[in-house]
């Protein structure tokens, strides 16, 4: 991993004031920015003295309640109750809150502990106080892996995934689904539960987790590039095409239909924009009234009756990306993922090769320059 001084955005002079720019646009900006930067700051999770509104997203894993021992007088996990713990990380939220942009939000990778033979539902309490505190638990993701550590207990199951809470602050909250489920297969929604094996030495004593994990955090939550003066992230902005999925039965019908009726792109366009209710709701086809104007309705009701009960399949086209939001204050500034809990870097590593700026804290240095604790394993 390249350790960098603070990012030092080159601004090329771009006045765009557009509001939206196309794709090699936003390829442009990334070829005039610096390199992705990563930056270590020794210190305290719930103290990273970073700069109020600094931050797009956090992707983190901090020790576990009761698991290893950092030694480490200000460490978080060794609380004696349960309780205490998950008053630790409330302090760290509210330091997080801080350093977030209004658009921010927050990976946070959990596990749960036995004590006293009992599981204590950590990830719950530590879910139910967050809410409390105004958070927004968008997702509970289960991280599921096959094998794992050796456990003792001979009367349950043995452990075989933990949790990553997503945390956002607003509901407006920077989400980029449509890149993540392209990224993940056929475009639709992949889903709650992800399924990632170990990648590296994580065995004996080190407690990384998977560079997959902070990838799929990253692409769902850090925006590729925000602008640093009115500190909104850019967006993707997409729109249906007329393609559709010729494996379907239904589908192939539908495009034969519309062939023979020569419809048109805006015959196509006005059933995406009327949908299958008529209320319609893409603002390009609309009269601004939030109903659909008489030639959007012209040109839908042409359609339907060339394709019958085929025009639906035509309001689930295939979505295409044509380009990114701008807000027109010129060149943008990398997004930011803050891993407060850092352990051997993976988050810095895995945002530095995706383009976004790092910045990790711990209480001790890289973990790759001391010995790591052993997990306990009296787990019954
Ligand atoms: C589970 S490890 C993180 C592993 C990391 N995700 C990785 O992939 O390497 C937890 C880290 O939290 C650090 N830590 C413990 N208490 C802390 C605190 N109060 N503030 C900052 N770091 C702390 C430990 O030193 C340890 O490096």
């Amino acid at each position: 991993m390249t350790l960098a001084p603070e990012a030092r955005h080159a601004k090329p002079d771009t006045p765009r004031n557009l509001s939206m720019v196309g794709i090699s646009a936003l390829e442009d900006w990334e070829q005039s920015l610096s390199p992705a930067t990563a930056r270590v700051i020794t210190g305290d999770a719930r103290d990273t003295g970073l700069p109020d509104d600094s931050v797009d997203l956090i992707v983190t894993s901090p020790p576990y309640w009761q698991k290893r021992d950092y030694e480490h007088q200000d460490q978080i996990g060794q609380e004696s109750t349960p309780q205490a713990y998950v008053e630790s990380m409330m302090e760290c939220l509210d330091e997080w809150k801080r350093v977030l942009r209004p658009t921010g939000s927050i990976f946070l990778n959990v596990g749960d502990t036995y004590y006293n033979r009992s599981l204590m539902g950590i990830p719950g309490l530590l879910e139910f106080d967050a809410v409390q505190r105004g958070w927004l638990i968008r997702n509970r993701i289960i991280w599921t892996k096959d094998g794992g550590m050796p456990e003792p207990a001979k009367n349950r199951l043995a452990n075989r995934h933990e949790y990553i809470i997503h945390l956002a602050l607003k509901p407006n909250y920077y989400y980029d689904l449509f890149g993540y489920a392209e990224y993940m297969g056929n475009g639709a929604n992949p889903g709650d539960v992800w399924k990632i094996n170990p990648e590296r030495n994580m065995g004996s004593h080190l407690a990384p987790y998977p560079q997959e994990l902070v990838r799929r955090s990253i692409m769902l939550g850090c925006p590729p590039q925000v602008c640093l003066t009115c500190n909104k992230p850019r967006t993707r902005v997409f729109e249906r095409t007329r393609e559709l999925d010729p494996n379907r039965p239904q589908a192939k019908r539908a495009m034969e239909l519309a062939d023979a009726a020569r419809l048109t792109d805006d015959h196509i366009r006005a059933i995406q924009a009327t949908g299958v209710s008529d209320v319609g709701k893409a603002t390009k086809f609309q009269n601004g009234t939030g109903r659909n104007s008489k030639e959007v309705q012209r040109l839908a009701a042409e359609a339907k009756a060339a394709l019958g009960g085929y025009f639906r399949e035509f309001t689930f086209a295939k979505k295409v990306t044509t380009g990114w939001t701008d807000c027109g204050h010129g060149t943008p500034a990398r997004g930011i993922v803050l891993d407060p809990f850092m352990g051997t870097g993976t988050t810095l590593k895995t945002a530095q090769e995706m383009g976004r700026d790092a910045v990790g804290v711990d209480l001790l240095p890289l973990m790759e320059e001391r010995e790591v604790p052993a997990p306990r394993t009296s787990a019954k």
